[in-house]
């Protein structure tokens, strides 16, 4: 029986089981255009691309036309379901969308890619999965194939974001009330079974770099264009 003390495990694949939507802090065609070309300047094109996390497909959409063939993986089939509509609606042929998670994606693949792209999802992995997702990944990467970790949160960042640091009327007077508000929504949150913040882990960039120098990549670190609080880090296999 669940109780507030003895609680059933809380796990990511059941919180996104019902999700459809990829919560972009804008979802107008336009901010989300703008997103995905950001994106895209960093993929810097090449054939064929794995889009891990692909959610309800708000960038992948966007990639479509860039590439010869998109494979497009989710552990929610809520979110796949979107994503395919998406497809369907523009008539794109050269999309597959498979359901899967970090683990079992690989064993589902019959190709290498160019480009790996994973975008608003470390935060949903522990150190030791992004850990094996690089040296899966790396083992369906083709020649100077690369592997691009998209809006990773910045823990020191966030923190500030959430003080209201990068916000036009900061007031230093307001930061004792945003402490406990937070504090607050802590307590709640670790009675309602869930974690404290459904926006995930945050990672340094030293910690990602360090986990992809393990694996025999270095790290091209890059500050995201639309979120005060994000980086991106784009992995290319060390020569
Ligand atoms: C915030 S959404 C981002 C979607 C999309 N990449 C975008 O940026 O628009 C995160 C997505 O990652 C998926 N996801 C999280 N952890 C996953 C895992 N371990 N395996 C497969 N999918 C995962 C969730 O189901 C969700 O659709």
């Amino acid at each position: 029986m669940e109780t507030v003390f003895k609680k059933s495990k809380f796990s990511w694949e059941d919180y996104f089981s019902d999700k459809m939507k990829d919560e972009h802090r804008f979802s107008t065609e336009e901010s989300l255009a703008k997103e995905a070309k950001e994106k895209l300047f960093h993929l810097n094109g090449r054939k064929t691309l794995l889009d891990f996390g692909c959610g309800a497909g708000d960038l992948l959409i966007y990639y479509v036309p860039h590439y010869e063939k998109i494979v497009g993986v989710d552990f929610s089939s809520s979110m796949l379901f979107e994503a395919e509509k998406k497809v369907r609606h523009h008539k794109y042929k050269n999309v597959d969308l498979i359901l899967a998670d970090n683990r079992t994606v690989w064993e589902k693949l019959d190709t290498k890619f160019d480009q790996i792209t994973v975008a608003g999802v470390v935060q949903y992995l522990t150190p030791e999965q992004v850990d094996d997702f690089i040296l899966n990944a790396s083992a369906y990467l083709n020649e100077d194939g690369k592997i691009s970790f998209f809006d990773i949160i910045d823990p020191k960042l966030y923190s500030l974001w959430k003080i209201g640091w990068f916000s036009q009327n900061f007031i230093h007077r307001d930061i004792f009330l945003r402490a406990c508000t937070s504090c607050l929504k802590k307590i709640s949150a670790f009675l309602e079974n869930r974690p404290a913040d459904t926006i995930g882990n945050s990672y340094s960039p030293q910690i990602i770099e360090k986990i992809a120098r393990k694996n025999g990549f270095q790290m091209e670190y890059a500050k995201s264009m639309y979120y005060e609080y994000r980086y991106h880090a784009i992995l290319s296999k060390i020569s």
